[in-house]
């Protein structure tokens, strides 16, 4: 007879629960909005199935449902209303981000706002940073991302999560943000982010692709692995408070080397691609939507995530 059985354990669901090792909440996960001028605006985005462009009223609105789900946080994007060759409507304190993190923090002070960082939505070319010819100027782009950082602080973020990949770009935000006496703010490094094809639908939906090229000079290669340790090492240094991985799915990899090197808070960003691809093969009847989607969360708490960026937050909230 087999003396060795680990089916045993798994003989039913209560048996089931007591020995699991990764239990998903609600609580884990960071909820994205589109922002966009106007009023009363609700534009579902075409790649990204309930998912909308609101204007700040509608913002407003659906940031009050998402506290009362339990959801925790929510990160904000924005379209502006117009666009430059240096992305200055990016700290415009009258542009659609700042306006609903001061009505969103207003409305809902307890929900966390994170403000994503970065020009390529507010720049004319679409790249994430100051042009210098086809080149993207590090150290001049690091002036204008701290505008942006202590624009939304100004407005109410509770954390600064910069996405551009500049070198440098951690300890510039920090510095620009405590000279302002935000020392309470934090900054979510967007640390390790992979040149992806999945975030084609967030182009899409933010209008941000570059007119030409592409972000290989500044965002990293997927086929490299020590070089994400790199990177985490810089931005931990530079004070960093959380980490995050990018995109999250075909990088649980990273995630799990990155959880056992540091002591941080580490992020995985469920992104736009992965999200489509879920919702069109749902929409098809291919795949069990809510079977695959807490399916997919819970690998990125396995492989390390203590919280998830995903477009699924508020459906998984509703399940
Ligand atoms: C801006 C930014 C991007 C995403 C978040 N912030 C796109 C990009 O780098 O082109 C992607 C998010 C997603 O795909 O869900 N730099
Ligand atoms: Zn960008």
């Amino acid at each position: 007879m087999l003396k060795l059985r680990p089916r045993r354990l798994r003989l039913n669901e209560n048996l089931r629960s007591m020995i699991r090792e990764t239990n998903l909440s609600v609580k884990d996960l960071i909820y994205p909005i589109f922002v966009v001028a106007g009023e009363n605006v609700r534009e579902e985005i075409p790649s990204m199935p309930d998912c909308y462009h609101l204007s700040v009223d509608n913002a407003v609105k659906l940031a009050k449902k998402i506290s009362a789900l339990g959801i925790p946080a929510v990160e904000i994007f924005g379209l502006p209303e117009y666009k430059d060759e240096i992305g200055s409507s990016a700290w415009d304190m009258k542009s659609p981000v700042q306006r609903a993190m001061t009505a969103i923090k207003k409305a809902v002070p307890e929900l966390i706002i994170v403000g994503d960082v970065c020009l390529c939505q507010y720049t004319s070319h679409g790249h994430c940073g100051k042009l210098c010819g086809h080149y993207v100027d590090n150290d001049e782009t690091l002036k204008l991302l701290q505008k942006v950082a202590v624009s939304q602080a100004e407005s109410g973020a509770d954390i600064i999560a910069p996405s551009d990949m500049m070198d440098g770009r951690i300890a510039a935000i920090r510095d620009a943000l405590d000279v302002k006496n935000f020392f309470n703010v934090s900054i979510m490094s967007y640390a390790v982010k992979y040149a992806s094809a999945y975030y084609g639908p967030f182009r899409d939906a933010a209008d941000s692709a570059p007119q030409f090229g592409d972000r290989k000079q500044y965002q990293m290669d997927f086929a490299n692995s020590r070089e994400a340790l790199k990177e985490v090492e810089l931005d931990l240094a530079e004070g960093a408070d959380i980490i995050m991985i990018k995109p999250a799915l075909a990088y649980l990899d990273i995630v799990g080397k990155v959880r056992e090197k540091i002591n941080r808070p580490v992020a995985v960003y469920n992104v736009s691609g992965e999200y489509a691809m879920v919702k069109a093969a749902a929409a098809n009847g291919w795949i069990d939507y809510k079977r695959i989607v807490v399916e997919n969360l819970t690998a990125m708490k396995r492989a390390g995530a203590d919280m998830i960026i995903t477009y699924h937050a508020l459906d998984f909230a509703q399940f």
